[in-house]
């Protein structure tokens, strides 16, 4: 991946020259604390359409929503550290963490509107569906969820819908195949997810940015522990760790049961599967940039 570099820096360019023609030195200074990931959706992008302006243009816009989301996800999840660094609720309050949410979400727009409106409805609805998604985590905390469909249906919005929007317009602006790239990035979201749900189980705190095993503690019912749920006799058990400061002792007791039910190997077997899925997708295609993205992802480790 490292060979698009250079078009990465030059994303991170075009949004530094949006957020600065905003002339507000605090939402300058705001935005150059924020770090940056490793841009998956923009990666994807640029490998199916190519590099032209309005591809990195798209890249920009999808990059600033994403950015945006993840200040929001922040309040909402409470969280204090995200790619290692403190989080600007953390630091400089919610308040500050949504207006800059705001902020880079209307740039977003602002720059959509003069985009093809084809792709710009494309993006928009990603991002109703995104918000919607973000609302069925929410809801789903409430209670210990035993539903894998509603869990799906939730990764699929919360986090499927920009990457497979994100495919989608750029296969558009290549003239290539819609509804297959959509089709492909909406498993490579899928997976993404199921990643991110495993390693909050299998990476200790310093890889995470976060503690270990946070999503059960905040009530999050993610894959690993639906399968856990279907399969251990210690149903009662499992639900009355549900939403608690774990211990030791009751880390070690999930993960052993975890083990035992084969429920962690087989969540990582569903997160391969929605993988190979994604490529399938793409058959016919000249996909091996997108297998080399594809097999980053599913191995990653952070
Ligand atoms: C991370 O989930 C959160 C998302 C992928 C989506 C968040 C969406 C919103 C807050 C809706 C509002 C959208 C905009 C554009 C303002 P996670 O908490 O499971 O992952 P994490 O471990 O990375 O925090
Ligand atoms: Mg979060």
């Amino acid at each position: 991946m490292n060979n698009l570099e250079p078009q990465l820096q030059e994303i991170k360019e075009q949004i530094n020259q949006y957020i600065t023609s905003c002339d507000n030195q605090q939402c300058i200074n705001l935005f150059n604390s924020l770090p940056f990931g490793k841009m998956l959706r923009s990666q994807l992008i640029l490998k199916i359409a190519g590099i032209t302006d309005e591809s990195l243009k798209l890249c920009a816009i999808v990059e600033m929503i994403h950015t945006s989301s993840l200040l929001h996800d922040d309040v909402i999840d409470k969280a204090n550290t995200r790619r290692g660094k403190v989080t600007i609720n953390a630091k400089f309050g919610d308040k500050i963490s949504i207006l800059l949410g705001d902020m880079l979400y209307s740039i977003a727009f602002s720059q959509l509107a003069l985009m093809n409106q084809n792709i710009a409805y494309i993006i928009a609805n990603a991002v109703t569906q995104l918000s919607i998604g973000e609302i069925m985590d929410i809801e789903l905390t409430n209670t210990f969820n035993t539903s894998y469909d509603k869990y799906y249906e939730m990764i699929y919005k919360k986090t499927g819908t920009l990457i497979e929007a994100s495919s989608k317009a750029a296969a558009i602006l290549a003239s290539k195949d819609s509804e297959k790239y959509a089709l492909f990035g909406r498993n490579l979201g899928l997976a993404f997810q199921m990643i991110d749900d495993i390693l909050d189980i299998t990476q200790d705190s310093s890889a995470l940015g976060k503690p270990s095993m946070f999503d059960f503690i905040d009530g999050k019912v993610t894959i690993p522990y639906l399968l856990l749920y279907e399969r251990t006799e210690n149903k009662d058990k499992l639900k009355s760790l549900f939403k608690k400061p774990l211990n030791k002792k009751d880390i070690l007791w999930i993960k052993q049961e975890m083990k035992k039910s084969k429920a962690l190997e087989d969540s990582i077997l569903q997160a391969n599967y929605l993988g190979q899925k994604a490529l399938e997708a793409l058959k016919g295609e000249d996909n091996i940039f997108l297998e080399e993205l594809i097999n980053s992802m599913l191995q990653r480790t952070f």
